[in-house]
């Protein structure tokens, strides 16, 4: 087997993305651009994984820490194609093999399509193979010329083609393999002669031709597939591709997806099957969704895991844990560091934030539950409140198994109540309540005998 390396080159600065974020950093479905090669390479056997680097050069790496596979080279300054090949010289001192050339803005390219062109440059002893492609419009591609034998003798940049090498439809997808030996004998001899004053890597292409070194071309099968991403109009388009492509993924891995239109799914998302997304959801970040869950219409989940049977309606999720069977919505927001228990039951207008929420136990509508734990089979009534928050600290409210808060309570925190306690409604607490005990802490009420009826007379007489 020939010895295979890969070179990805994220040096420039993505001028057109008009960013302060490097292109290549750009999410898509939550996962950076670059990484969608860098998974798609995971595939390949690879001696050696390279990725040129230069603008911005710390930030990107920063971001690629947990890729342990693959050196860094950095090319200072951009001056183009061939020039940031140039810098991997060194790296690849010793070495002798092919030399596959790769970038970290096209997310689209697919495995298979890699490994027919290293096959085909196998397989031909070329000194190169160039990735082509037919396209319906080639503006802003490198243009295939051949000559009488419908042999390559070279590739020319649009801004420098003629008005005949403009017409011509076949490109150069920028993805070649290269003899190792033979590409960085020609890069020598490159010169910046062409209207962008740069070294184009294009330009090998021409060298090889006049040197006799075989140059084969392989087909890409489709135009989508080999697309760069140079603005956040082609953002957008790609970022379609590839929604498309994971909601088709999950539902052909038995999701079901009520309206694949509005539903959004990070790459990283983990589902199993049977599970219903209803419209209008949007399941982000390292989120994990097992069987039987329903979520949706209008939920967004960021980061959390969903266990067997949830059922999250109109509402949010951003870091949080639910366990099985919990029945949370419609308009609930969990927030970060929440984790409720089996069986739960979250009800309307209720937030809950850095809490645990024992099995069985319910908030069903109108409260705030924030820093507190809370035990197994509690109810807490409608428009309960843990006064968490006293200005400069945040404190904390526990509240143990089989308590029953009554409905429009205030939890002065830190505050206990112990198990099997009951809360009148409308008290606000401010101490401990021991077990079993009744805690109640409002004013007595007082009627006044006949005094609306004495009122309405009143009134009346007045008019
Ligand atoms: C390049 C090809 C063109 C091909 C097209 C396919 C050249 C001269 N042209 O053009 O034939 O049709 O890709 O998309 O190669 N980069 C660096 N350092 C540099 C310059 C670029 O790392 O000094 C990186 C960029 O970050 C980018 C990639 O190389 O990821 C391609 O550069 P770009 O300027 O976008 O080339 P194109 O003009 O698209
Ligand atoms: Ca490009």
């Amino acid at each position: 087997m020939e010895k295979l390396s890969a070179l990805i080159l994220a040096a420039g600065a993505g001028t057109r993305m008009k960013s302060a974020l490097p292109k290549v950093l750009h999410p898509i479905l939550g996962k950076p651009m670059i990484k969608y090669i860098l998974d798609v390479i995971r595939t390949i056997k690879l001696d050696n994984k390279i990725v040129i680097i230069g603008n911005q050069k710390e930030l990107v790496k920063r971001n690629l820490e947990d890729e342990k596979d693959i050196s860094f080279v950095i090319q200072d300054v951009q001056q183009g194609t061939g020039h940031a090949v140039m810098q991997v010289e060194k790296e690849l001192e010793n070495y002798n093999g092919n030399v596959l050339i790769l970038y970290g803005d096209t997310p689209l390219l697919k495995k298979e399509t890699i490994q027919n062109l290293i096959k085909s440059h196998n397989s031909t002893g070329a000194g190169v193979t160039i990735l082509t492609c037919v396209m319906t419009d080639p503006t802003g591609y490198g243009r295939i010329i051949r000559n009488s034998q419908n042999e390559v003798i070279k590739i020319t940049e649009e801004k420098d083609t003629t008005i005949l090498e403009k017409k011509v439809k076949e490109i150069n997808t920028g993805i070649y393999c290269f003899n190792s030996r033979k590409l960085f004998e020609m890069l020598k001899f490159l010169q910046p002669d062409n209207k962008q004053k740069e070294l184009y890597l294009t330009d090998v292409i021409e060298m090889f031709s006049k040197k006799k070194y075989k140059i084969n071309t392989q087909e890409a099968e489709n135009q989508q597939e080999i697309m760069g991403i140079n603005n956040r109009s082609e953002l957008a388009k790609v970022s379609e591709l590839i929604r498309k492509s994971i909601l088709e993924y999950w539902m052909r891995n038995g999701v079901t997806i009520i309206h694949p239109e509005s539903t959004f799914i990070d790459a990283d998302v983990k589902i199993e099957n049977d599970v219903t997304i209803y419209p209008f959801t949007i399941i982000e970040g390292k989120s994990i969704i097992k069987s039987n869950c329903i979520i949706g219409p209008f939920s967004y989940v960021k980061d959390s895991s969903l266990s067997n049977g949830v059922e999250l309606n109109n509402s949010r999720v951003i870091k949080g844990i639910i366990n099985k069977e919990a029945k949370v919505g419609p308009f609930a927001n969990i927030r970060p560091g929440t984790v409720l228990e089996a069986s739960t039951r979250i009800g309307n207008f209720c937030e809950i934030k850095k809490s645990h929420i024992g099995e069985g136990s319910k908030v069903s509508h109108l409260s705030y539950i924030g820093d507190s734990d809370i035990g197994k089979d509690v109810n807490i009534g409608a428009g309960t409140i843990t006064c968490n928050f006293d200005g400069e600290s945040k404190h904390k409210t526990i509240i143990e198994d089989n308590v029953f808060i009554g409905s429009n309570t205030n939890l002065i925190a830190p505050v206990s109540i112990k198990k099997g306690a009951l809360v009148a409604a409308g008290s606000t607490i401010t101490r401990n309540v021991p077990e079993k005990a009744l805690g109640i802490a409002r004013e007595k009420q007082f009627n006044i005998a006949e005094y609306n009826k004495k009122r309405k007379k009143k009134i009346s007489h007045n008019k």
